[in-house]
């Protein structure tokens, strides 16, 4: 029998900077959904890749000193490295440089163009720089733009339109007629009420300010903007052509569920479905709107210092580990937090004492007690039919957890599965019934029931930790892991013979990763402290520059300055006849005698000014180490009067 497609995409991430762990929560969420249906047995096909044209792009490019095309190559391989450490099974990595991409791209604006859905005209509104988007006042939030917060300003731009309005009867129709569309209902009333109810305004699609974009084909002026070209990556990496598509197209097109943020859900289901229909193409099953993950109460950002990034974790805790904590930390519709204290609680709890334990101590049990061999199952008891029924209703709960897009609840359900495994153990108590050489069978059954417990466990965690399910699938040496074999109770032979017990997961020590993470966190709030710093700063031409005499000067004498703790009276020869005094602040990090004879550098054109009665003709150059800290630049190798430059 032909297997059922399943196509899922994420969000294509813009090409601006290395995502954040923030980024890449969605491609973990979309791998495990993805998972999921391949063990459900279904063909799936699984997209993401990078959105690389734009302003801002340009922007940072110019920045960089590089050319576009060199920024967007180096982060889309940065993001594209972090998919695979983070161990994502995608089938296609679609890039919005790539060559087929662009040339279908081209050819759905010319289509939609030749048959009057889109048009040129003139925008007038306010623009947001950042976002790259227009407003109107009234989209305005306190007088900003209402997606980022910054400045707008007033602009003006021939462009072409895409028409929205004259699919806006369809399109509520369409979400009529199919209620699960928008996901979860919160989005789809959002959507609804603050949208498409006011009524749709055309769809500006073309930018001229511009260069780097997918060209309009027809019009050199224009670049297509980047919703067009975005979105449009969903059926391009299956070889749409509105001259004639790829097979993959038709068997994969339309798309079960595209996986996006927030943020991103009105572009989704409001322009992209609008797309399609005009394209005459038919649209996606549904929309998932995720929420955000914060680092604790904030939004991650550089500047604050606070940004995680995936390989950072995986370094430190192991890519299922932090595969386990974004999946089950993540709510289904608020936005969710993470914490380092919270990663390490979960790290130990759940990871090394209830899955890593529960596998450790029952295959070293089988080896310690019967050589390795399940021996038998039959001599049942009650409690057992309880147990067995436990660790079955799991898979119900997951299938539905993953219907609804509540991946967190099918973590649990696993997790709890497992501590059932435990409790199971508690119960039957095996190293009592080891004591009896009568209760042998006894014994054997409650092991057996065990094994098979940790065999369902593992086959159900590998949507969310692939490395360890695989693990514990190879302790107890089974490969009988399909479906259908989670479904009943009993798939491993009796007869055979688990592998070596290997602990999965070291516990963490919490005082010493809290303090080294700590010392983490500081350097980088610190660093990103120095790049404002240095951001804030106004740019100076080479000439102003030059106004600056900087000479080489040796201290010739240096004494404290009596009326000031802080000063220190120094005597320099700096290359001409007369000696120069210049008092400076550095009385407590040095002492004259370790000051005398030694090279500085000296700031000779500095207005003269008198500081507590010391007539100071210039000022020598230290740096700010630290809070407390400052060194004096030393130039002890440069001759006395060399002029710096
Ligand atoms: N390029 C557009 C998407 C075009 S799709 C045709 C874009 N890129 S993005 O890089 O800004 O975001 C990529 C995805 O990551 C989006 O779905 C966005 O909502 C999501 N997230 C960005 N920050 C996030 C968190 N802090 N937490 C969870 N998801 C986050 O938007």
């Amino acid at each position: 029998m032909e297997k059922q497609k399943y196509y899922i995409t994420t969000a294509i991430a813009y090409t601006s900077r290395k995502p954040h762990i923030g980024n890449s929560y969605e491609i973990v969420l979309t791998d495990a959904i993805a998972r999921f249906r391949r063990l459900q047995g279904y063909d799936v096909f699984f997209l993401t890749g990078t959105d690389e044209h734009g302003q801002k792009i340009e922007d940072y490019a110019k920045a960089a000193g590089v050319t576009p095309k060199e920024y967007v190559d180096k982060v889309a391989s940065e993001i594209k490295e972090i998919c695979d450490m983070l161990n994502t099974t995608y089938n296609h990595f679609i890039r919005t440089t790539d060559d087929y991409h662009e040339k279908a791209v081209q050819k759905i604006f010319k289509k939609l163009y030749e048959q009057g859905d889109i048009y040129k005209s003139e925008y007038e509104g306010l623009y947001c720089t950042p976002c790259e988007s227009f407003w109107t006042e009234s989209q305005l939030v306190d007088g900003k733009c209402p997606d980022c917060g910054r400045e707008v300003k007033p602009a003006k731009e021939e462009a072409y339109f895409l028409r929205l309005s004259k699919y806006q009867k369809q399109l509520e129709k369409y979400l009529e007629e199919h209620p699960d569309f928008i996901y979860p209902e919160s989005r789809k009333k959002e959507m609804i009420n603050n949208f498409i109810k006011p009524g749709l305004q055309d769809l500006c699609v073309s930018r001229s300010s511009f260069k780097w974009g997918v060209p309009v084909p027809f019009d050199d002026n224009h670049v297509i903007y980047v919703w067009i070209d975005a979105l449009s990556n969903y059926i391009t990496a299956l070889g749409y052509d509105p001259d004639g598509s790829d097979e993959k197209y038709k068997k994969y097109w339309p798309a079960d569920v595209h996986i996006v943020g927030k943020d991103i859900i009105r572009f989704h289901t409001i322009y992209w479905p609008i797309m399609l229909m005009a394209l005459g193409e038919p649209l996606p099953k549904q929309v998932y709107g995720h929420p955000w993950l914060l680092f604790g109460e904030d939004k991650m950002s550089k500047s604050k210092g606070n940004v995680i990034y995936a390989d950072e974790l995986i370094k430190r805790f192991g890519v299922d580990a932090v595969r386990y904590y974004l999946l089950s930390e993540m709510p289904h519709a608020q936005d969710g937090s993470i914490s380092y204290d919270t990663m390490i609680e979960r790290y130990n709890s759940d990871l090394a004492n209830t899955i890593g334990n529960l596998v450790n101590r029952s295959v070293a049990m089988v080896n310690k007690y019967f050589a390795g061999e399940l021996i038998c199952n039959t001599e049942t008891e009650e409690l057992d039919e309880g147990f067995k029924s436990d660790i079955l209703g799991a898979l119900p709960k997951i299938e539905k957890a993953f219907n609804d897009f509540r991946i967190s609840d099918a973590v649990d359900a696993v997790l709890n599965i497992a501590k059932r495994s435990n409790k199971y153990i508690d119960e039957t108590a095996p190293w009592t019934l080891a004591k009896d050489e009568s209760k042998k069978n006894r014994l054997a059954t409650v092991l057996y029931n065990l094994i098979e417990s940790i065999r369902i466990i593992a086959v159900e965690l590998t949507p969310f930790m692939p490395e360890t399910s695989k693990a514990i699938l190879t302790q107890i040496n089974t490969d009988i892991s399909d479906y259908d074999s989670i479904k009943t109770f009993g798939a491993i032979p009796v007869g055979s013979k688990v592998g070596v017990a290997t602990p999965l997961f070291a516990r963490i020590d919490v005082e010493k990763i809290t303090e080294e993470i700590k010392a983490e966190m500081e350097a980088k709030a610190k660093a990103a402290k120095a790049e404002k710093e240095i951001e804030g700063i106004a740019q100076i031409g080479i000439d102003d520059f030059a106004k600056v005499d900087l000479r080489v000067a040796e201290i010739k004498a240096c004494e404290p300055v009596k009326k000031a703790k802080k000063l220190l009276k120094l005597t320099l020869d700096d290359g001409t006849v007369n000696p120069r005094t210049v008092a400076s602040g550095i009385a407590k990090w040095y002492k004259p005698e370790e000051l005398i004879g030694r090279k500085v550098i000296l700031v000779s054109n500095l207005k003269p000014a008198i500081l507590c009665g010391v007539e100071s003709c210039g000022m020598i150059l230290a740096a700010d180490c630290s809070e407390d800290e400052v060194k004096v630049i030393f130039a002890d190798d440069l001759p006395a009067g060399a002029k710096i430059r």
